[in-house]
């Protein structure tokens, strides 16, 4: 069977940077910022024609790295990836016909001409017949809400609005395969909902589309995606449906808690029964928040009586069902903030 994407073995290496401080550095220093960095690390997924696929990963996971590899924009360092059945390394050209990429955090765009003008100068790089590339244009603009901003110069448009003009950019040339890295990022819940929407539908009512979509909101993964790779650190930690993934820690019991900030938490993984537990602080509330991930609910007692010992209080707890942040929580201790 032929893919849309696939990767075999994918690693992408990058070089470490030279000195750019005179300051004598520390030894963590040294490793952190300097040394080489796999960014992607023995990566092989498989998409499906049809698929509407999700990386889901923290900051630096190597999301955007696999991506740019896929859009042939940067060259693998070892291992293979195949996109539409061409190797990115060897055969670009065919690949880049049919696809097209979009990122939520680029602003690029020519700011002295309209928003119009930019994607419809951008489909002419594509090929894309004129009467037909303004056509898309306005439909487009109708559905993501920048109809008004049409004929705005570029460099007065705000960053959502245009996030929403790259996003026309992604469809006007109709690709078969569309990578999104992070599609929604910053935009109003009323933007993101029309995009989420509108991706879906693009996939599900034609045939032969595919979508690669990265993105750190679980729920976004969690209602669009058909499968989703969970990847940190360059390794793809696990490769299901959503249902699947959240199945998968469903025998174990996930425990919510607001408690006053804390910082002591080592006692927490030493605990029988704490598979995992991840903290987050909240500073405008002097709030923490605690996902505990446990074997049965017998841990619970003595987590509450360890946070009041350190004369902490509880604000809340609660049980829940597993998102896909847990299973995230459950493979590597801690959450995606
Ligand atoms: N051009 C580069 N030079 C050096 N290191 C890089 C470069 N691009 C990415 N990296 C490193 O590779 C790792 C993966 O980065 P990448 O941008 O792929 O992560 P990401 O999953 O997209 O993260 P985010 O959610 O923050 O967008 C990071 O550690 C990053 O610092
Ligand atoms: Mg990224």
């Amino acid at each position: 069977m032929s893919y849309a994407v696939e990767t075999r073995d994918l690693t992408r290496v990058f070089a470490g940077k030279k000195h750019r401080f005179r300051r004598k550095r520390t030894a963590d220093e040294a490793d952190e910022h300097l040394g080489p960095v796999t960014a992607l690390d023995g990566v092989s997924i498989q998409i499906r024609e049809g698929e509407l696929f999700g990386m889901l990963g923290p900051n630096g996971a190597g999301k955007t790295t696999l991506i740019k590899i896929l859009a042939t924009l940067l060259l693998p360092t070892s291992g293979q990836a195949f996109v539409a059945g061409h190797d990115v390394a060897k055969d670009p050209f065919p690949i880049r016909q049919r696809i097209n990429m979009v990122s939520g955090g680029e602003t690029s765009g020519y700011g002295l001409l309209t928003a119009r003008e930019n994607v419809w100068m951008f489909s002419q790089f594509y090929g894309v017949p004129s009467r037909v590339s303004k056509a898309r244009i306005d439909e487009l603009m109708h559905v993501f809400g920048l109809w008004d901003k049409r004929d705005a110069k570029v460099r007065m448009l705000s960053t959502g609005q245009r996030q929403k003009m790259n996003m026309i950019r992604g469809f006007v040339t109709d690709p078969d395969i569309l990578f999104l890295d992070e599609p929604t990022l910053g935009l109003d819940v009323n933007a993101a909902r029309i995009i989420r929407e509108y991706v879906l539908n693009w996939v599900r009512s034609q045939k032969g589309k595919t979508v690669l979509l990265t993105t750190h909101y679980m729920a976004e993964a969690d209602q669009m995606c058909d499968r989703i790779a969970i990847i940190d650190k360059g390794k793809i930690l696990a490769c299901d449906t959503p249902e699947a993934l959240k199945r998968m820690i469903r025998t174990e019991t996930t425990f919510r808690l607001e408690v006053d900030a804390i910082r002591d938490t080592a006692s927490f993984s030493s605990m029988q029964g704490v598979k995992n537990f991840s903290l987050t602080n909240d500073i405008g509330t002097n709030r923490s928040h605690l996902t505990f991930i446990l074997e049965d609910e017998g841990p619970v007692a003595e987590i509450l009586s360890l946070i009041t010992s350190q004369g902490k209080k509880v604000h809340s707890l609660q049980k829940s069902e597993p998102t896909l942040e847990d299973v995230f929580i459950s493979m590597v201790g801690r959450g995606f903030e």
